[in-house]
C-alpha cells in the first residue's frame, strides 16, 4: 500500500459534475488554477517553458468503482480500464492542461475537467514521442465513425 498526499488543489469553474462537458467531440477549454501548496512550490522551477502539463489527481467525490463503464461518448459498455470513467479501483484522474501563466505557486491553465477543490498529486511536463500513425483509438474511433465524425486531434 502507498500513502499519497496532495501537492495542491484545483480552482475550477465547475461546482457540479453536470456542468462539465461530456460526450463525443467535446472540447475542454475551461480555465482553472492549479494551486500548489507553498512547501512544494520550489518544485515548479522551470515549469514555465512547457506549454502543456499532465495533472494527476483524485476523484475525491466518488465512492466505489465498477469494472465496466458506459461512457457518455458511446452507447456500449467497456472495461473500466478502456475508459476514463471516474469510478475506477484507484480513483486517479489524468488531464492534459495548457499552461497559460505562473503566478508564484499558482499555475493558470486551460483544459480543466475536474470539480472545484479537487486535490492533485502530481504535475509533469506533457511530452509525447508516439508517432501519430502508430496510435489506435479503439472503441472511441468506432463510436466516432458511427456518428459520422472524423478523428479529432489528440490532446
Ligand atoms: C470522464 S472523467 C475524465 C477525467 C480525466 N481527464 C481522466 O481521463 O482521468 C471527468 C469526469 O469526472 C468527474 N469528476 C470531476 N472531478 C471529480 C472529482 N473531484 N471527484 C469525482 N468525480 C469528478 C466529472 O463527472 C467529470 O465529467
Amino acid at each position: 500500500m502507498f500513502t499519497l498526499r496532495p501537492i495542491g488543489f484545483i480552482e475550477s469553474p465547475y461546482k457540479n459534475s453536470s456542468e462539465i462537458p461530456k460526450g463525443l467531440g467535446v472540447k475542454h477549454d475551461a480555465r482553472g488554477i492549479l494551486k500548489v501548496e507553498t512547501e512544494f512550490a520550489p518544485g515548479l522551477a522551470d515549469i514555465e517553458g512547457f506549454s502543456h502539463l499532465f495533472v494527476i489527481w483524485i476523484f475525491d467525490r466518488n465512492t466505489g468503482f465498477d469494472l465496466t463503464a458506459s461512457p457518455p461518448s458511446d452507447n456500449r459498455t467497456h472495461g473500466v480500464f478502456a475508459t476514463r470513467s471516474p469510478r475506477r479501483p484507484n480513483p486517479l484522474g489524468l488531464t492534459v492542461v495548457q499552461l497559460l501563466s505562473r503566478e508564484g505557486p499558482n499555475l493558470h491553465v486551460s483544459g480543466v475537467d475536474m470539480l472545484d477543490g479537487t486535490p492533485f498529486l502530481d504535475i509533469k511536463p506533457y511530452l509525447s514521442s508516439v508517432p501519430m500513425e502508430t496510435l489506435r483509438r479503439g472503441w472511441l474511433a468506432e463510436a466516432e465513425a458511427r456518428k459520422g465524425m472524423g478523428a479529432p486531434p489528440f490532446d
